[in-house]
């Protein structure tokens, strides 16, 4: 029927890490109904199977993204059941806060565990078998606090500014497989992840913002499903595309 867009994602397998809430539970949806096979994988099993559930994904997974045993044994799982992972989203993170002077190092070791070391393990796992099938697309969620810092969040910030050229490096050494790396670095977005913070703080930071507003995770999933799309994301390799209410301009 003429005027009907078809699919973008149409049987492309796509695994969602971080896929259980949030900005990574919206990608995966919006993946979904862009005709994805989508696996959602999360540290939790109930949490991540109600989810899949709920979005009508494929199927689950539970990977802790700081353990590679971990992560391989789900990525073998994926790899055993669908043949193929076409697309790669790592949108697994913690936040916490704290200044620098009165951080232990423990909370430090906690963020750049899961925030940096994480993306870097699933890549790991995953990055190889599409450098073997010459075709695949990674996407990590990184922050536009990677860009600009923010009090009381240097452990974070040097996790996504890891992220962002985590991205770049590897998006070098894998283009030429016809593997494309990419970041997404949202501005404040209304998820779990923010719950915690304070309204003084909320309120603050949205009168920063040029249009005034927190983003919601329906307002990045389509960034994600541009970058996995074919022809919209081919030409982006390295690229970090920031939906962030204006916050950074680079
Ligand atoms: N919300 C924001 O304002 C914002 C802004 C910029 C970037 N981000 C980034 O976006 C990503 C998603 O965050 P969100 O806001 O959707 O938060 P969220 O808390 O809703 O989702 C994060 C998910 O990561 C999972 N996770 C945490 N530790 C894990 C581990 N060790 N192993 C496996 N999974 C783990 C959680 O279970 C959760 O499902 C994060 O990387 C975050 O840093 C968020």
């Amino acid at each position: 029927m003429s005027g009907v867009r078809p699919p973008a994602l149409q049987d492309r397998v796509a695994l969602v890490v971080g896929g259980a809430s949030g900005i990574g539970a919206s990608i995966a949806r919006a993946f979904v109904s862009e005709g994805a096979v989508v696996v959602v994988a999360d540290r939790d099993a109930d949490a991540v199977s109600m989810a899949s559930n709920d979005m009508a994904a494929a199927g689950s997974a539970t990977m802790d993204v700081r353990d590679f045993d971990s992560v391989q044994a789900a990525v073998s799982g994926v790899m055993a059941r669908y043949g193929q992972i076409d697309v790669l989203v790592n949108s697994a993170g913690i936040l916490t806060e704290s200044p620098l002077v009165e951080m232990s190092p423990q909370q430090w070791q906690e963020t750049i565990d899961v925030d940096l070391t994480g993306v870097f393990l699933c890549c790991r796992a995953v990055v190889p078998h599409m450098v073997a099938r010459q075709s695949g697309r990674v996407i990590n969620i990184a922050s536009q606090l990677g860009i600009k810092g923010g009090r009381g969040l240097t452990h974070y910030s040097a996790a996504k500014a890891g992220v962002i050229g985590l991205t770049k490096a590897l998006a070098l050494e894998v283009a030429e497989h016809n593997v494309l790396v990419n970041a997404i670095a949202p501005g404040p977005i209304e998820t779990p992840l923010v719950a915690g913070i304070s309204e003084d703080w909320k309120v603050a930071k949205r009168a920063e913002l040029p249009l005034g507003r927190f983003g919601t995770p329906d307002e990045v999933a389509p960034t994600a499903v541009l970058l996995a799309s074919d022809p919209g994301g081919n030409l982006f390799v390295g690229q970090t595309l920031g939906p962030n209410s204006g916050d950074v301009m680079p």
